[in-house]
């Protein structure tokens, strides 16, 4: 499954478009990127407006008590669509039980290897977020984190769903799904490369050609 990792409404609305992306992600680092002056509250309601699934909000936060309120004020936001984004860590576990307590919709996130993945996963949390590029860069293939995640939460009938994020290459996309994720949220460019392929351009303008000049 495909979800697209933007805060842009133009590009969201538009790969929702095709009728094969089914969510949203976003993080702070995005939002600073991409909508630096923008309201965060009223940027997500952009979101929301023009896609469909979940959209996911990362908690700024770190503290146990201000995460769970900041938490709570996404989630009225919209409780049917909205995900918080929890980082991992020692607090972050307990915050995400909390939401899940209250039935927030969460996703553990900054996960780089199986144990953190492992442990986001007894929280009960409905996603967690292993990030490709950010493992890739300090040389390790991720590819074994994912098979190895997937693995264990088949066998214990773990219901948490794998996302991979931090895509930077459409070989990334295609790894991670090989792998076992469940999800795999990249940024629209990516998402827009998985379109073409020379070959398939060639073959259409030759059918095209071909039935203009058939003569009949
Ligand atoms: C998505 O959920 C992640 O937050 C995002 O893909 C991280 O990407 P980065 O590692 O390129 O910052």
């Amino acid at each position: 499954m495909l979800y697209v990792d933007s805060t842009q409404p133009e590009a969201v609305q538009e790969v929702f478009s095709w009728g094969v992306v089914r969510g949203v992600t976003t993080n702070p680092l995005i939002f600073a990127r991409e909508a630096k002056s923008a309201h965060l509250g009223e940027r997500i309601a952009a979101l929301l407006a023009v896609s469909q699934g979940p959209v996911s909000v990362e908690l700024i936060r770190s503290d146990e008590a201000g995460m769970v309120a900041e938490a709570q004020q996404y989630h009225r936001w919209d409780p049917a669509r909205i995900c918080i984004k929890v980082p991992f860590s020692r607090v972050g576990l307990k915050v995400t039980r909390a939401l899940k307590e209250q039935q927030v919709t969460t996703n553990v996130t900054c996960i780089m290897n199986f144990n953190q993945a492992y442990l986001a996963s007894q929280t009960g949390s409905d996603y967690i977020s292993i990030f490709s590029g950010r493992v890739r860069d300090t040389g390790y293939d991720v590819r074994p984190t994912i098979r190895q995640t997937r693995h264990q939460f088949d066998r214990e009938g773990i219901a948490t769903r794998i996302i991979i994020g931090s895509i930077r290459h459409l070989m990334d996309v295609n790894e991670a799904l090989l792998a076992g994720a469940h999800i795999v949220t990249a940024p629209p460019d990516i998402l827009r490369s998985m379109l073409h392929h020379p070959k398939t351009d060639e073959a259409i303008a030759q059918f095209h050609d071909a039935w203009q000049s058939r003569g009949a």
